[in-house]
């Protein structure tokens, strides 16, 4: 497994893989990596010659500077995960290389980047794309994988793509979770042990919502989930949103789609952390 800090040195390197006729596969990541990340590695080097996984912090997409402050930095520890689930290139490089100059490009895909987290994280999704297009201009990957943890996130990225022409083939993959059922996050380890029983009772109780969807109203359903879970001493629900799978806008009644997915934002504990998860009911 080879580390590479700078642009220069990556295009060299896959030259050689792409001249072999390699696949290339690519796992974008901000490091802190955790079974959720390696989940994605491995489908990558199932499926490519070659795989490619960018750690970078990219600080234009964090609108609140105090969680890209105590955002976990573990680059020597992300190294030994990736080595061992088989990954060809670490590419880490510094803000400087990623950003030479400030970004001012503007990236805007409505509807899907306006509700949820385009919403509450103003400028968040500008910054994905930024960084995203850079990572997709340097490796040119035949393949980009992206967990559905983050469902919007994907969504936006397809639009990206289909805006900017990129032969790039977007491949989803499962959320992966604790035992407990608590979406593995890098964030995750800011949370007390507490906090971290408290926080599995996000996807329990979205778990539970499925049942109770079945006999109430959709309204009913949303009800249901934002009231258990603002009972919980230590949650409190930023907000949850039940939605259309595809264009991710807000849905009135079960009836009026096939593809439903409910998406939640809770804050966990006292700093507070802001977790994010979904649930599927129908598609
Ligand atoms: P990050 O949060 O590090 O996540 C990197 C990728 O891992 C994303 O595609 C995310 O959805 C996926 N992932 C995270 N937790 C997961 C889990 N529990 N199960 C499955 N997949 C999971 O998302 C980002 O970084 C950034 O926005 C990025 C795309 C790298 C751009 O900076």
């Amino acid at each position: 497994m080879k580390l590479i800090h700078t642009i220069g040195d990556l295009r060299q390197a896959l030259a050689e893989a792409r001249a072999k006729g390699e696949k290339i596969g690519l796992v974008p990541t901000m490091g802190a990596l955790h079974a959720g990340h390696a989940s994605l590695v491995r489908r990558s080097v199932e499926e490519n010659g070659l795989t490619v996984v960018s750690v970078f912090l990219n600080p234009t997409q964090f609108n609140d500077k105090k969680d890209l402050e105590r955002y976990p930095r573990t680059l020597e520890a992300d190294c030994a995960l990736l080595e061992q689930v088989g990954a060809d290139i670490v590419f880490a490089p510094s803000v400087e290389e990623m950003y030479p100059e400030p970004d001012t490009r503007r990236f805007s895909y409505p509807p899907v980047d306006m509700v949820m987290e385009g919403a509450f994280r103003p400028g968040h999704f500008n910054g994905v794309c930024q960084i995203v297009s850079k990572l997709f201009a340097a490796v040119e990957p035949d393949r980009a994988y992206f967990g559905e943890k983050d469902f919007q996130q994907i969504a936006v990225v397809r639009a990206m793509v289909k805006d900017l022409g990129f032969g790039v083939e977007i491949v989803p993959c499962p959320v992966v979770r604790e035992e407990s059922g608590l979406a593995m996050s890098s964030r995750n380890t800011l949370l007390t042990d507490e906090e971290r029983a408290v926080a599995a009772n996000i996807y329990a109780v979205l778990s539970k919502s499925r049942n109770f969807a079945s006999t109430h109203t959709l309204a009913e359903t949303r009800r249901y989930v934002v009231d258990a879970l603002n009972a919980i001493v230590g949650l409190e629900v930023e907000y949850y949103s039940i939605v259309d799978g595809d264009t991710l806008q807000e849905l009135a009644h079960w009836a009026d789609s096939d593809n439903i997915v409910g998406c939640i934002t809770v804050f966990c504990g006292s700093k507070p952390i802001r977790l994010i998860d979904h649930i599927r009911y129908k598609g």
